[in-house]
């Protein structure tokens, strides 16, 4: 079975990489799919938020990073994947998830959706608050993996 993960991951987190992790266990093969959510303004373009993931899953070479533009229901074709992936945090998440779940069987009768609920040390976790909270100074190297750091880093670099 393929999986695809789909995500905005501005940027990725640690609660995202414990959705990684599972799926790669489940999954033959897992693509982890690089999209815009329209409603958002992303802080990081989407060339640099997927280089953030393929150095945060280095150490699983079989992982495959893409990016993709339009339906996801398409990009899940172009790769091949049976199935998406997608994780539930908390009740909050279940109306939007069971809504694309959904709509993405009905644009592709043949596609699923497996949810996989968030373990506990991440529920609390968007890619939002981490940004919030590194704004304002605080420290957020608990809850994203390393290459994020850098990416911060590199950004107040370009912006300095
Ligand atoms: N751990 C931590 N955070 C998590 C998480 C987890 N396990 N699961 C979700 N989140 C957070 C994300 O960080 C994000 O936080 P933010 O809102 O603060 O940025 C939020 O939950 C939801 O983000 P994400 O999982 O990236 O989903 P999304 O709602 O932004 O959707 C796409 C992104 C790309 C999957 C979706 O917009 C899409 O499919 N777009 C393509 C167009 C399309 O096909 N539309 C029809 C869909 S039915």
């Amino acid at each position: 079975m393929k999986g695809i993960y789909p995500g905005t991951f501005d940027p990725i987190t640690n609660g995202h990489i414990d959705i990684i992790e599972r799926a790669y266990t489940i999954c033959d093969e897992l693509v982890v799919a690089v999209g815009d959510n329209l409603q958002k303004t992303c802080s990081f373009d989407v060339r640099k938020r997927v280089k953030m993931i393929v150095e945060s899953v280095r150490d699983k070479p079989e992982i495959e990073v893409v990016s993709f533009s339009g339906l996801l229901v398409d990009a899940a074709r172009e790769v091949n994947a049976d199935v998406i992936i997608r994780g539930l945090r908390a009740i909050s998440d279940y109306e939007l998830e069971v809504q694309m779940a959904i709509m993405n069987r009905s644009l592709d009768p043949e596609l699923d959706t497996v949810i996989m609920v968030a373990s506990h040390h991440w529920s609390f976790i968007s890619s939002s608050i981490i940004k919030e909270i590194h704004s304002f100074g605080g420290d957020i190297s608990p809850f994203v993996p390393v290459p994020v750091l850098e990416g911060f880093n590199d950004k107040h670099q370009t912006e300095d």
